[in-house]
């Protein structure tokens, strides 16, 4: 597994940072996480704020509009609260769809997810390479743009894969992983044409690496998978070289829904070192 799929921040680091300064992931839901575990190795000592606008999830099942005006509205109100010295957008839907336009209105470096198709298509023999993402990342331009740079000479086959987000979600919950929602979505490209020569599949929704064991057993042993995590996670630790770190209250998630988050989930995140939950 891979990686080196990010987009570079939109603006240059001011001299100096506050060292209680968090770095802000944000995703839909647990999918961010995995992106946040590359961050861990890579800063243990920086504080994290991770928000998950659990409230909006899915984002895979809607349209530009709704996810644009969630990623712009709660970032804007994140920011403005907590002062981030840097924002990950680690989740490809929101990224494809909104890192331009939020970018333009914040004033804080704004590092994005986008799917792993350049290194797909470095790794590849058989020049096939399978993605999955979610419905609304499939069908963005910015993929589109991905594909022509970087896999112009390649067969891209894309599927949108919602069960795998509820796959990952359930997974993180401690909840008993469907295998017909791994076998839909492994089966999906494959059926497609040239679907059996994929020998590697980018996971285009930081969602599916929480499920990558399950997908791996589906696709055989040949299939390698590719992401952005580490990528991301090197760009952050790029764009933050220098800064100081000083973690003075314990690491902070944040959700959008209402109600209380279950016990297993809230065991899942203190293992990823958050140790306090509150609603946003
Ligand atoms: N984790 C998100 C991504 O990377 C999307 C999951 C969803 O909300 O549909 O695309």
């Amino acid at each position: 597994m891979t990686s080196a799929a990010y987009s570079a921040a939109n603006c240059t680091l001011p001299a100096s940072v506050d060292p209680a300064a968090p770095i802000l992931l944000f995703d839909s839901g647990v999918g961010g996480l995995t992106v946040l575990e590359e961050v861990r190795k890579a800063l243990p000592l920086a504080p994290v704020i991770y928000a998950a606008d659990t409230a909006g999830l899915p984002y895979g099942t809607k349209t530009e509009a709704q996810v644009a005006a969630r990623v712009a509205g709660l970032l804007g109100r994140m920011t403005e609260r907590f002062r981030p010295r840097l924002v990950c957008i680690a989740c490809n839907t929101a990224s494809t769809i909104a890192l331009g336009m939020v970018r333009e209105v914040l004033e804080v470096p704004i590092v994005g997810t986008v799917p792993a198709i350049k290194p797909a298509a470095a790794m590849t023999r058989t020049g096939v390479i399978g993605l999955l993402g979610t419905e609304a990342t499939i069908r963005q331009a910015y993929v589109d743009r991905l594909e022509h740079e970087f896999a112009g000479d390649k067969r891209l086959l894309r599927h949108g894969a919602p069960g795998l987000v509820e796959a990952a979600e359930a997974k993180l919950r401690g909840e008993p992983v469907d295998p017909a929602l791994i076998r839909h979505a492994a089966e999906a490209l494959r059926m497609q044409p040239d679907g059996d020569r994929i020998d590697t599949v980018v996971l285009a929704c930081t969602h599916f690496p929480l499920v990558e064991a399950e997908l791996a057993e589906a696709f055989g042993p040949e299939v390698r998978f590719v992401h952005g995590a580490q990528g991301i996670a090197r760009q952050i630790a790029r764009l933050t070289t220098g800064q100081d770190y000083s973690r003075q209250v314990p690491d902070l998630a944040l959700f959008t829904s209402a109600g209380a988050v279950p016990d297993a989930y809230a065991t899942k995140l203190a293992q990823y070192g958050l140790l306090r939950i509150e609603r946003f």
